[in-house]
């Protein structure tokens, strides 16, 4: 069927396969009450239950409740079937500690050492309005109206407790997550998610993407850390680029996905030979250039409409996860923000960091158990 189980030891969402659409939001916490962000987190956790089951938010729904009172359920999805749903929490920095340094909800020292800010990155155009957030939701689905349906009546249920910071739409998944999946392409044309981490690689999983207790955050094990950037893509540039000098900036041909100098998609690319040019992005990303650092990336691409020059305001919503951005999101993004060709195509325009937990074990769990 379409459902993708919602309890489980990990959150679905991350080595789930890549569905075909995003719908990202990022809430800043304006209450300054605990035990109604904890509440919340609990109302949260049932309708996303519900939800990801292909059901209403609430109990009553959309239409059986009294004429009095707003539904439980906003009502776009009715009839529409669950869509491959998956609601992924994450919690960002600053619900830890905020910009002024206060601990508003007491967890301070829960703080995970791996979610430390990021650093600056050369070239970045960072537009904070757009940016960070205390607690994230990543929805996605094979119907956007489902995705949609899911953010919006999860921002019903917070008001009050919480507020819409900044939100995505994202449709054309940009990578696979499971082998059982092809490989789709982004706005430049190319395919993207072939080297990627994949459900199926289990000991690269348990290396590269799960946290565990020993990593220095025990409410963290079974969890993954998430960072997000909104990358603008120049496609009109990029579109008056030889067909050679694109395939070099990538390190890969752009029909099959082959490897430059090599015949097949999944062929490993040989960064020993010079065809894979000393600025090409898949060799500047590759694990042997970082330490062996993998990610599993699951990003989406964005057209949100046009900039007012003439030009489509597009680009890829990007999402990697993996058990510590310090040691795999940053070191890659240095190599790439110095270094990568592709860079004159692009511009980063926002940026999020989250600690996803482990997975609801079932109803009497909820979001965050482990946290507070
Ligand atoms: C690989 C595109 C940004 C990390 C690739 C590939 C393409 C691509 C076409 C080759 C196919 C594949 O193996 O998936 C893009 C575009 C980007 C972008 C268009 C920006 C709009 C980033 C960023 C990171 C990143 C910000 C991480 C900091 C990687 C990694 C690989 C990869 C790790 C696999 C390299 C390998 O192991 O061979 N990307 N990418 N990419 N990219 Fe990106």
């Amino acid at each position: 069927t379409d459902q993708v189980p919602f309890y489980g030891p990990v959150q679905a969402g991350i080595v789930t396969p890549a569905q075909d659409r995003l719908h990202f939001v990022a809430f800043d916490v304006v209450t300054k009450s605990r035990e109604q962000l904890v509440q919340m987190l609990k109302d949260w956790t049932a309708a996303a239950a519900r939800m990801t089951a292909g059901k209403d938010a609430g109990e009553i729904g959309a239409t059986a409740g009294i004429l009095e009172a707003p539904p439980d359920d906003t009502g776009e999805a009715i009839g529409l079937p669950a869509a491959g749903l998956t609601l992924t929490v994450g919690f960002g920095p600053t619900l830890f500690r905020d910009a002024t340094g206060k601990d508003r909800f007491g967890l301070a020292a829960r703080k995970p050492a791996a979610l430390a800010d990021l650093p600056h990155f050369p070239g970045d155009t960072i537009d904070a309005t757009i940016s960070g957030g205390d607690i994230c939701v990543q929805a996605c689905a094979n119907d956007p109206q489902v995705a949609v349906h899911a953010i919006r009546n999860l921002a019903r249920i917070g008001m009050g407790v919480v507020s819409v910071r900044w939100s995505q739409l994202g449709f054309g998944r940009t990578s696979s997550t499971s082998t059982a999946q092809t490989t789709p392409r982004n706005l430049f044309g190319f395919k993207d998610g072939t080297a990627n981490l994949k459900a199926e690689e289990t000991d690269l999983l348990r290396e590269h993407l799960w946290a565990v207790a020993d990593d220095g955050s025990d409410w963290m094990a079974g969890g993954s850390y998430l960072v997000s950037r909104k990358i603008r893509m120049m496609i009109e540039t990029w579109d008056r680029t030889s067909l050679g000098e694109q395939e070099d900036i990538i390190g890969r041909t752009k029909g099959e996905g082959a490897p430059i100098g090599q015949g097949r998609e999944f062929d490993e690319p040989d960064l020993t030979s010079t065809s894979i040019l000393a600025d090409a992005h898949v060799r500047l990303a590759h694990p042997t250039t970082n330490s062996g650092a993998h990610l599993l990336r699951r990003g989406y691409n964005f057209v949100d409409g046009s900039d007012g020059l003439g030009r489509l305001n597009a680009g890829l919503f990007f999402i990697a996860y993996q058990r510590d951005p310090r040691t795999h999101f940053v070191p890659i993004q240095l190599n790439l923000a110095r270094h990568d060709a592709m860079n004159e195509y692009l511009r980063h325009v926002s940026s999020g960091l989250f600690a996803c937990p482990a997975g609801v074990s079932g109803p009497d769990d909820f979001w965050g158990r482990a946290l507070f």
